[in-house]
């Protein structure tokens, strides 16, 4: 079993989509985190019986709002951290500290369209193509390295509403399998240390050394 927490700061439908994927398998949710106290994700927390924490970051330096975020995480145990519309950048110290463990989803083809309203900015940019990316995060603004992308074309007569529901409905399903693979491997990277050389009642024990 796999331990995941999710950073939050608004509506909250791909953490919904991420604790649904995770529901009755083999890993768990254990911790919603939200940089806004009326984000909406807290709520879906509540309902689905998965603990939430409030940080915020205002009044106070971005180090003594992750010193509280990386307590927390520790606390519950997390294992990797699903960025899930967190809208703020993680220090470079921050991002070393997850590295290989944190990931982002964002709503276009990166390295096309990074920042806030991607969908909305590319769409009355006459943009032809939409999509998703699911990314290692770095300390920069969308630029880690890429997991998985899914695209679509721009469909005569699109309305920008029908291409954000595209687009969401694409990160529902894309970002849960991509999550679920990763927790999968955590598993496995974390069982193989426990059983390798050194490691108490593993099979190097007694063995040739
Ligand atoms: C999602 O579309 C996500 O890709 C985007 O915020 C939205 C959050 O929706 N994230 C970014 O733009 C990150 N740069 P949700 O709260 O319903 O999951």
């Amino acid at each position: 079993m796999a331990k995941l927490a999710v950073l939050a700061s608004g509506n909250g439908t791909n953490f919904e989509a991420l604790a649904l994927a995770l529901e009755g398998g083999a890993h768990r949710l254990v911790l919603l985190v939200h940089d806004r106290k009326d984000a909406y994700a807290q709520e879906r927390a509540a309902r689905l019986g998965i603990p939430s924490r409030y940080v915020t970051w205002a009044g106070r330096s971005r180090e003594e709002a992750e010193a509280e975020l990386g307590a927390a995480l520790s606390e519950a145990g997390t294992e990797l951290v699903a960025l899930a519309g967190f809208m703020r950048l993680l220090s470079p110290a921050f991002v070393e500290r997850w590295a290989g463990r944190l990931v982002n989803v964002h709503p276009s083809v990166l390295p096309a369209w990074p920042g806030v309203d991607s969908v909305r900015r590319s769409f009355d940019a006459g943009a032809d193509e939409f999509g998703v990316t699911v990314h290692y995060v770095d300390s920069g603004m969308d630029t880690g390295q890429v997991i998985a992308q899914r695209k679509f074309r721009r469909w005569p007569g699109a309305t920008l509403e029908a291409v954000e529901t595209r687009v969401h409905e694409l990160e529902h399903g894309l970002y849960p399998r991509v999550v679920l693979e990763m927790l999968d491997r955590v598993d496995a990277v974390r069982d193989r240390a426990a059983i390798g050389p050194g490691a108490s009642g593993g099979p190097a024990e007694g063995g040739a050394r």
